[in-house]
């Protein structure tokens, strides 16, 4: 069953990535066009503006009608599998990886002694809970303002952090704060941008002039999706990288990448509209504080050893490791996780870095904690591999 899960693992992820490639590239290049749209004089009837590129050995020239064009073409292309293919394999991925392995990915008895049962239906609920929550917000008074609407939105995002760290193990934290994002803009694009432009095209059929508050809905839900693409991204791959969600105050890792992400989307923006002057200068100056801001919250230092303090010998240290990892990187290749060995002092010498990662600096090993690892242990071993 492992081996099976294994393999289905593997051939989501692979989709999962393609089709977010496909999805934010072609997010990326309709913000770009949408920007790079100038106005000239003889456009037909209607045209806000027009853009010409060269791509492939051709020039394409596109033009953009901002309620809709006079007669409907024959042939319509709309962008949406991409994003629901997106949102369907990561959701797949999330059941296949959190839930199937929610002892391990999910649960820490550190944090909170949580039944199986209990922490999928709290993963699950709370990415509905999310949505609803943000698609009221949009829709009501307080959502018109888009400042207003982004510093809630912000807020909220810290409150998810850090309520998912009262639950969660850190790994499952940062991915789930990614993964209500993700919904969210997903969501937009399923229940709000697509069912009202199949409405905007139906009156335009059936001869009527559609109501530009469509248009209108879907730009404030397409800002959104806009800036918050670049922390979702980080967000989704934080979990390979144990320093990001090896500290308590994981709403503060959140909130740096979500600045830093929105900040960069920002300079982007800005560049596309053709912009310049100050307004051009302050992104990655601030983008690069922030997370030289990020690293230096993560970073932790090499353990000191107290004055009198004895580093354990190699015998105890491989004694920790028998105890607490090599249940699952044993001496059998091929069921060793990630292809990591522990089992002999050399593969331990060998893997020193990752283990100072995964189990000293991080807390992310052994997975799930359920072997009961202590903080004084592994201060211990980091001391002893730090001595090596
Ligand atoms: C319950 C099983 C389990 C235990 C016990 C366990 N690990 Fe792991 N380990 C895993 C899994 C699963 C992965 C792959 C994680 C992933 O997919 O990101 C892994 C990955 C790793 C990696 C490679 C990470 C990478 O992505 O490069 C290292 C290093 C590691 N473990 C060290 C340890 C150490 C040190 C211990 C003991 C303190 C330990 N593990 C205990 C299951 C376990």
């Amino acid at each position: 069953m492992d081996y099976v899960m294994e393999w289905a693992s593997l051939l989501l992820r692979w989709l999962h990535v393609i089709t977010a490639i496909a999805w934010i590239g072609s997010s990326f290049y309709f913000v770009w066009l949408d920007l790079s749209l100038r106005k000239r004089e003889g456009m037909p009837q209607g045209a806000h503006g027009e853009s010409w590129s060269v791509h492939g050995g051709g020039f394409y020239h596109v033009q953009k009608y901002l309620v809709a064009p006079e007669r409907m073409p024959a042939e319509l292309h709309w962008f949406k599998h991409e994003s629901y293919f997106t949102w369907l394999s990561g959701f797949a991925l999330l059941i296949v990886t959190y839930w199937y392995g929610a002892q391990s990915y999910l649960i820490d008895p550190a944090v909170a002694e949580l039944t199986v049962v209990q922490a999928i239906a709290i993963s699950g609920a709370s990415l509905v809970l999310g949505w609803i929550f943000f698609d009221q917000l949009c829709k009501s008074p307080l959502g018109q303002n888009l400042w207003v609407l982004g510093a809630i939105i912000f807020a909220f995002l810290l409150a998810a952090a850090w309520g998912y760290s009262q639950v969660f193990g850190g790994r499952a934290v940062l991915l789930h704060v990614g993964a209500v994002i993700a919904t969210w803009m997903t969501g937009n694009v399923f229940f709000i941008i697509i069912p009202n432009q199949k409405k905007v095209v139906a009156t335009l059929k059936a001869g009527g002039t559609p109501d530009a508050v469509y248009g209108k809905i879907a730009k404030q839900r397409s800002t959104f999706n806009n800036y918050l693409t670049l922390p979702v991204l980080f967000l989704m791959l934080s979990n390979h990288y144990p320093m990001t969600f090896a500290v308590e105050a994981l709403w503060v890792v959140v909130g740096l990448v979500v600045l830093i992400g929105a900040t960069i989307r920002c300079w982007f923006n800005f560049t596309h509209e053709g912009r310049s002057g100050w307004v051009m200068h302050w992104q990655w100056p601030l983008a690069g504080v922030l997370t030289l801001g990020l690293a230096w919250f993560l970073y932790v230092p090499p353990i000191q050893a107290q004055a009198d303090e004895a580093i354990i010998s190699d015998a105890q240290a491989m004694s920790t490791v028998q105890t607490h990892c090599v249940a699952c990187h044993g001496p059998v290749a091929a069921a060793a996780m990630k292809g990591v060995q522990l089992h002999t002092l050399e593969a331990i010498q060998r893997n020193q870095a990752g283990i100072l990662a995964q189990a000293v600096n991080g807390r992310a090993m052994p997975m799930g904690n359920a072997s009961g690892m202590t903080d004084d242990e592994r201060r211990q071993l980091g001391l002893w591999l730090q001595s090596r």
